[in-house]
C-alpha cells in the first residue's frame, strides 16, 4: 500500500521547480544583456522635447555601433573621451552630423 504515493508531492515540487526555473531564465534575460545601457525616461532634468531626441540616441547608438564591437557603456568613458572617440567613430559608422550629435547627447547625458 503505498500511502505516501508520491504523485502529490512530486507534483507540487516539480511544479515549484519549474516556476523558479522560469523565474531565473526571465529574470536572466532581463539582466543579462546590456546591463545598464539605461533608457531615457521623462524625469525632470529632462526636458519635455529632449526626451525623443534622447531615445534617438539611444536607437542610433545601439543599431550603428553596436556592429563592429559590443556597445560601450556611457559610464565607461567620460565627455571628454566620447568627444574624441565620436569623432573618431563617426567615420567608421557612416555618422550625418545630426546622428552624431544625438549620438553623443545620448551617452554623456548628466555628465
Ligand atoms: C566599422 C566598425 C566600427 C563601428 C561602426 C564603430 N566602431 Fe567603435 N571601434 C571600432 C574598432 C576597430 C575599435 C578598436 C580600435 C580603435 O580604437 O581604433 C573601436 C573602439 C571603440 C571604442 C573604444 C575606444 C577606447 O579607446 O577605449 C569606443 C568607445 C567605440 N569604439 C565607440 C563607438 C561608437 C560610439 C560608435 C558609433 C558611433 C562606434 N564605436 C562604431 C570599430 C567600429
Amino acid at each position: 500500500m503505498k500511502k505516501y504515493s508520491s504523485g502529490c508531492f512530486s507534483l507540487i515540487c516539480s511544479k515549484k521547480t519549474s516556476n523558479l526555473l522560469f523565474l531565473s531564465t526571465v529574470l536572466l534575460a532581463a539582466f543579462s544583456c546590456t546591463p545598464s545601457l539605461y533608457i531615457p525616461t521623462a524625469d525632470p532634468q529632462t526636458k519635455a522635447n529632449d526626451l525623443s531626441e534622447l531615445q534617438e540616441g539611444r536607437r542610433l547608438y545601439i543599431s550603428k555601433c553596436g556592429g563592429c564591437h559590443t556597445l560601450y557603456l556611457p559610464g565607461k568613458h567620460t565627455k571628454q573621451e566620447w568627444q574624441v572617440t565620436i569623432n573618431n567613430m563617426a567615420t567608421r559608422a557612416h555618422l550625418a552630423p545630426l546622428e552624431k550629435i544625438r549620438i553623443f547627447n545620448y551617452l554623456t547625458k548628466g555628465m
